[in-house]
């Protein structure tokens, strides 16, 4: 029988605000968009953070905005909020990279309590007309990266016997999407990530959701916007069909439903999948 994971909140204790003093944050994707809010939002409640990111444009889709000195920023806005970090540039396709990364962590705080499974890329292809490089880089960044990432960090939650993983998934992790083939594998296959690590995880009080928004107002928007030759606004609209009245949702609705389910709060939520989705697959 395993043990409870938190302390059981004291009645009321649900409206103060989430304490993550003495816990490690782990991000990936962290340098903009929801790895970046979050990032912050966990050092706001008081959390030590681990940021990484690829620390350059990588090869797909072609079109991308993220600034290259966006991880050198985070680093300062982190600072500024008193919070340690320890920042990494590392592709979560390399397994070299990502084992020295959580080495560093383990080495600056002796744990991690959470993992943010949240680096990811998007493009739209045509099932007849997909690259192998829209193949491989959508495969291989959104899907086998979170596996190369949990299997460094989990052996350090298993020592703990604590642990809370959320895997950053998408509503194309629940429902297909035209010429979005490829990247509703890539998110359904996190759905079933998910699910399998929950039960394997469990016996040693690790926790494991997936998150799934609608579109987020983030730069992944503006690069479709501009390949497609249209506006980001354009390409929430089109693409969301939310029942409440918004294109998208905003990095802060993220930050807000990933810090609760790290939190004890949760602490009987596994293995579940939670849209943020103003609706959408209601419709
Ligand atoms: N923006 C949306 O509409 C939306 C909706 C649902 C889910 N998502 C998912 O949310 C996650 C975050 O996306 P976002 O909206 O913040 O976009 P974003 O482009 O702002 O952030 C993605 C981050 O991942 C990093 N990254 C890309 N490839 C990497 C790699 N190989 N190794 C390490 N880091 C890498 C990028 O440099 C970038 O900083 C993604 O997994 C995305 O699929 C996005």
């Amino acid at each position: 029988m395993a043990e409870k994971i938190g302390a059981v909140p004291a009645f009321g204790a649900a409206s103060a605000p989430l304490d993550f003093t003495g816990q490690v944050a782990f991000i990936t994707g962290a340098a903009s968009g929801q790895g970046r809010q979050v990032a912050l939002e966990f050092a706001r409640a008081g959390a030590d953070v681990v940021a990484l990111d690829v620390g350059r444009r990588v090869e797909y889709p072609a079109v991308q905005h993220r600034a290259d000195d966006a991880l050198l920023s985070l680093a300062d806005e982190l600072a500024a909020l008193g919070r340690r970090a320890v920042l990494g540039v590392a592709d979560v396709r390399d397994d070299e990279a990502v084992t020295r990364a959580v080495d560093e962590a383990m080495v600056a705080f002796g744990r991690i309590d959470i993992l943010f499974n949240n680096a990811g890329v998007l493009g739209y292809a045509e099932v007849d007309a997909i690259t192998d490089e829209a193949l491989d880089a959508t495969i291989d960044i959104n899907l086998k990266g979170p596996m190369i990432v949990a299997r460094r960090v989990v052996p350090h939650m298993k020592a703990a016997r604590r642990g809370v993983i959320i895997n950053n998934s998408s509503i194309m992790g629940l429902r297909g999407g035209a010429r979005l083939s490829h990247y509703a594998a890539s998110k359904w296959g996190l759905t079933g990530l998910t699910k399998s690590w929950a039960i394997e995880l469990a016996p040693f009080n690790i926790r494991v959701v997936s998150i799934h928004p609608t579109g987020v107002n983030t730069q992944m928007n503006d690069s479709l916007a501009e390949m497609e030759g249209t506006t980001a606004q354009e390409i929430g609209e089109r693409s969301a069909g939310n029942l409440l009245a918004v294109p998208w949702v905003e990095t802060e609705d993220v930050a807000a439903l990933v810090l609760w389910l790290a939190s004890d709060r949760a602490r009987y939520v596994t293995g579940a999948q939670y849209a943020l989705d103003a609706g959408l697959l209601s419709g």
